[in-house]
């Protein structure tokens, strides 16, 4: 038998093991994820454990995204210009890292919009998850990716980071407000709005072109504040699920060689959901 693991701190609320397992079952597939709850300071020994019950793979999730980095033999080229690592595949005692919450969002994002490339792109936020789209959209080709966050030093920082070539300006939350109607795509990757704060918002909608389409990495709630917004000025919306999802088919794919049924997942997300 297989065994997966989903690591963090806290781990109680991770989604992740029903979601694989339930493709592990579905696909006749003889392998189970746990989650493993591995105490802050506690890393080594709790990677330890993972090496030692012989672990053919895990996801990570916070606070661990960068910490495992030291811990991995090989590192793909985007996780390592990103500074984080979601996906670690073991083979033959070799443990090689990979994001895919930054894949899993463009591949998500890239159904909903084939122009994508051409999109004049606001990110809002300069996170970590700002960070892990920038760069993948930056990499992927996206033209014209500009950012706004309430700490303007921090896009500052985010820009110059980017190893890949992509116009960007940075600029004030007010002035991206203002601007708003002259951008294709924004991207919400704050925590603003996440249960249970959920009538919270980190910009205003007020200018938004109904053309336009808002993209908000928070999953619960199903609609945040700016997507119920965007879409009262017709425009339209995709809410967090596709990245959890995605991220979680690419690690799949890693680990069992094939693309998994993101329709089932989706589905089986949305029932832990309620
Ligand atoms: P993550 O790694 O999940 O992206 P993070 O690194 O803490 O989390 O980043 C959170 C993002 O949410 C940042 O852009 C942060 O803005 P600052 O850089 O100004 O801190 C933004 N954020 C968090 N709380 C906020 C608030 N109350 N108002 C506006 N932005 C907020």
């Amino acid at each position: 038998m297989k065994n997966y693991a989903v690591i963090g701190d806290p781990i109680q609320h991770s989604m992740s093991p029903v979601m694989h397992n339930d493709l592990f079952q579905f696909y006749g597939l003889d392998a189970e994820m746990k989650k493993v709850h591995i105490k802050t300071e506690m890393l080594e020994v709790g990677l330890q454990s993972l090496r030692d019950m012989n672990i053919d793979g895990f996801n990570v999730t916070v606070p661990y995204k960068q910490a495992i980095i030291p811990y991995l033999d090989e590192l793909d080229p985007l996780s390592e210009a990103i500074g984080a690592v979601n996906t670690v595949v073991c083979e033959n005692g070799k443990w090689m890292g990979y994001n895919t919450d930054g894949e899993g969002y463009l591949k998500g994002l890239l159904e909903q919009l084939p122009d994508l490339k051409q999109r004049r792109t606001l990110i809002v936020g300069s996170g970590g998850a700002a960070r892990g789209i920038y760069f993948t959209l930056a990499h992927y080709g996206v033209q014209q990716i500009d950012i706004c966050n309430r700490t303007l030093v921090k896009a500052v920082a985010l820009k110059e980071a980017c190893p890949f070539p992509v116009k960007t300006n940075i600029m004030e939350v007010a002035l991206a407000e203002k601007m708003l109607g002259e951008y294709e795509l924004i991207i919400q990757t704050t925590s603003i709005g996440m249960s249970p704060k959920i009538g919270a918002s980190p910009i205003k909608m007020t200018n938004l072109k109904r053309e336009a389409f808002v993209s908000d990495i928070i999953y619960n709630p199903l609609e945040t504040k700016i997507l119920s917004e965007a879409k009262a000025r017709g425009a339209k919306t995709q809410n967090g699920i596709d990245m959890f999802v995605y991220q979680g088919a690419l690690a799949f794919e890693r680990w069992q060689g094939f693309f998994p049924d993101t329709d089932r997942m989706r589905y089986s997300v949305l029932t832990q959901l309620g």
